[in-house]
């Protein structure tokens, strides 16, 4: 956990500011490295809020039954209704959490976003290991371009920042190629997603990429090219960075942090 934490009081102050100023605009959170993290979770004002004690009801019965079918896929959509509000949900898990895995990471995730945002018809909350994104909008398959925010590692890389940038840009867009042509195996669980490394001389870069699986391959890659956009903004000279919306993420660190 080391990137987590900041020893020195002088740096401290330098992280903190850093912190402040991305606030306004994208939310930054400063731990990368724990198994099955908290990542974000968001209120969806404009939804409104469900009026009435049946709603929660409705929407554990929506996910309920998602959770109780085959999770080993990775990506599991429901619906339902609570009298005229209808109830959407989708769950991604990363491709490389076991169905196990997953599957606690939903319980987790619905018991959390249940607390944190109690009769919200729009809520989405982020995982390391899943995402759970719940609507009263049908909006399967598109793009989601309103919900985004990053994360970073506080380390900066030593040596030279630009060449690094440029080998995590390199890195990643040939990871979204990667993950946009297996068009041909849909129902595997690592259907638009791929990680990889490169070499740094003595280190080594690890990233990943992802989208939901409601996605096309077309739109996966409109999706990812439009969050690989954001780096320069999110992580510059960053020895880790994330950028996550409900259809797509990517990561890379320093050090391996997905199973092969
Ligand atoms: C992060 O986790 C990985 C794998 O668990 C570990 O090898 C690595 O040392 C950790 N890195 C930091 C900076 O804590
Ligand atoms: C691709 O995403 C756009 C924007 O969200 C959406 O309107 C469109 O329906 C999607 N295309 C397909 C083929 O699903």
């Amino acid at each position: 956990m080391s990137s987590s934490f900041v020893s020195k009081p002088l740096v401290s102050v330098y992280v903190l500011a850093m912190v402040a100023m991305q606030l306004p605009f994208m939310q930054s959170v400063l731990s990368l490295n724990q198994t099955n993290e908290y990542l974000n979770h968001i209120c969806i004002k404009g939804e409104g809020t469900a009026k009435g004690s049946s709603y929660e009801g409705s929407v554990r019965r929506v996910i309920d039954h998602m959770s109780t079918t085959d999770l080993d896929y990775g990506f599991v959509n429901g619906a339902g209704s609570d009298g005229p509000t209808k109830i959407y949900a989708k769950i991604q898990c990363r491709a490389d959490a076991s169905e196990s895995k997953c599957r606690t990471c939903v319980a987790t995730a619905f018991s959390e976003i249940r607390r944190k945002c109690p009769n919200h018809k729009g809520r989405i909350i982020w995982y390391d290991n899943c995402l759970l994104d719940i609507s009263s909008i049908y909006t399967l398959g598109e793009i989601d371009y309103r919900h985004i925010f990053n994360m970073y590692n506080t380390k900066d890389v030593s040596g030279n920042t630009m060449m690094f940038n440029k080998k995590t840009r390199a890195l990643l867009y040939a990871l979204k190629e990667k993950a946009i042509s297996k068009k041909e195996l849909p129902y595997r669980r690592d259907y638009l997603y791929s990680a990889g490394e490169e070499s740094l001389g003595t280190t080594k870069l690890y990233a990943m990429v992802q989208c939901t699986k409601d996605l096309t391959a077309k739109n996966c890659s409109v999706c990812l090219d439009w969050i690989m956009a954001k780096l320069p903004k999110c992580c510059n000279g960053k020895q880790g960075g994330r950028v996550l919306t409900p259809s797509c993420n990517f990561r890379y660190e320093l050090y391996p942090f997905v199973k092969t």
